[in-house]
């Protein structure tokens, strides 16, 4: 069976590391190196809690630290609901596994112009790395089979009401990755809004008994009680696994072709994904945008996964 081979590029975050996760062990993906970025928390942050997650779960992948500041804006961060670290809750081992000495935006475009035209971009933060390394080698564009990304809402935002955090977060880079001309999945709040990972989620998870299961539970226990906190949620929308679970199996997600625009102009709509839906503008599609999930097959495509592991 031909795997997916990705590069998959987070700000780790609770929900990034159930990405690397369900990457890092299904068989219908190659992981070939978790890029970080400054988001959820600082690089200093991101990066530390990549390397955990990868040493924790065995993975034999490379991590990159990338891009510590957004391309132009101030930083900003989430630490209301990722905690001090970025990523609460979980207590590793002592870490013994080193970053990469490479940047990472170096590494996506040594990568992607040594490849095939073969690698999808998964990105689960701010796209500064990608927006960089677009900027810095454009012939890498034509390179990138696809980019599969968390962010975006075409309905509301969660950072403001007109913008998701991963694009407000560095609108300016997510401008340069909507606009290179490559095929784009955006998974977006409105389908991530779907995927709650309620206290019954977390007990069902629990039951595997194993390395990975006791990370998404000591990851959700925090995770949950942090989005209660701020929205009053009973469960948080597990976002950035998705990406990887619509790669593992389309089917989960349903799309639909959209005309979408990174607002990077306007103050109340800054860092709006602007999805013509209805096709209003009568302008050619360039992302394929989520609007519905088989969130019953999502849970059961986790619980698939983390049973693969020891
Ligand atoms: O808005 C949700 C997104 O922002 C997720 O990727 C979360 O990890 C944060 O990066
Ligand atoms: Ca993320």
């Amino acid at each position: 069976m031909e795997r997916e081979k990705i590069i998959l590029d987070c700000d780790p975050g609770h929900d990034d590391a159930v990405a690397i996760m369900l990457a890092g062990k299904s068989p219908k993906i190659e992981l070939l190196g978790v890029t970080v970025v400054a988001g959820n928390q600082t690089l200093e942050k991101t990066q530390i809690n990549a390397l955990n997650v990868v040493q924790c779960l065995g993975l034999d992948v490379p991590v990159y630290a990338g891009c510590g500041q957004p391309m132009i804006r101030e930083k900003m961060t989430a630490g209301d609901i990722h905690g001090e670290t970025g990523l609460d809750g979980p207590v590793f081992e002592p870490l013994t596994k080193e970053l990469e000495k490479e940047h990472a935006v170096s590494f996506i475009i040594r990568t992607l112009m040594e490849s095939d035209g073969d690698i999808t971009m998964v990105t689960t933060g701010p796209m500064t790395n990608l927006g960089m390394a677009i900027r810095m080698e454009p012939r890498i564009v034509p390179k990138i089979k696809r980019i599969v990304l968390m962010g975006g809402a075409y309905t509301n935002g969660n950072v403001t009401p007109a913008a998701e955090f991963n694009i407000i977060a560095d609108a300016d880079a997510a401008y340069v990755c909507f606009t290179a001309g490559r095929p784009i999945t955006m998974i977006g709040l409105d389908v991530t809004r779907k995927a709650l990972c309620y206290p019954s989620i977390v007990d069902r998870m629990d039951k595997i008994g194993n390395k990975a299961s006791k990370l998404f539970v000591d990851l959700m226990r925090h995770f949950c009680k942090s989005q209660k906190e701020v929205f009053g949620w009973e469960g948080g929308p597990l976002h950035d696994p998705i990406t990887i679970a619509w790669l593992i199996d389309p089917s989960v997600v349903e799309t639909k072709p959209m005309h979408a625009e990174i607002d990077i102009r306007s103050v109340q709509s800054y860092g709006r994904t602007n999805c013509d839906f209805f096709g209003y503008q009568k302008l050619e599609p360039n992302a394929d945008v989520g609007i519905g999930i088989d969130a019953d097959k999502f849970w059961d495509m986790v619980e698939e996964v983390l049973r693969m592991y020891d």
